[in-house]
């Protein structure tokens, strides 16, 4: 199994869970499953709580983010990976 290829980082502080991220990370986290290269972690407020919930595609941050949102952007990712 090769290192992971992308890093999702989902913002869990606490403006961002109180727009939605909780169902965001576990969307995301469950759209990563069996996909070994996409990793989904937490991550801490990133002083940009106005414009969240935010979520991280490597080093793209992602605004506003609804759950089909962050499934789409799970799908790019692993469509990527199998493709690869
Ligand atoms: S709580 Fe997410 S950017 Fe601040």
């Amino acid at each position: 199994m090769g290192a992971a290829k992308h890093i999702v980082r989902v913002c869990r502080g606490l403006s961002c869970r109180e727009r939605g991220a909780d169902e965001l990370y576990e969307a995301a986290k469950q759209r990563a499953d069996g996909s070994p290269g996409v990793v989904v972690h937490a991550c801490a407020c990133q002083n940009q709580c106005e414009l969240g919930p935010n979520v991280f595609v490597d080093r793209a941050i992602h605004h506003n983010v609804v759950a089909a949102r962050v499934g789409e952007l799970l799908d790019d990712l692993v469509r990527e990976r199998s493709s690869a």
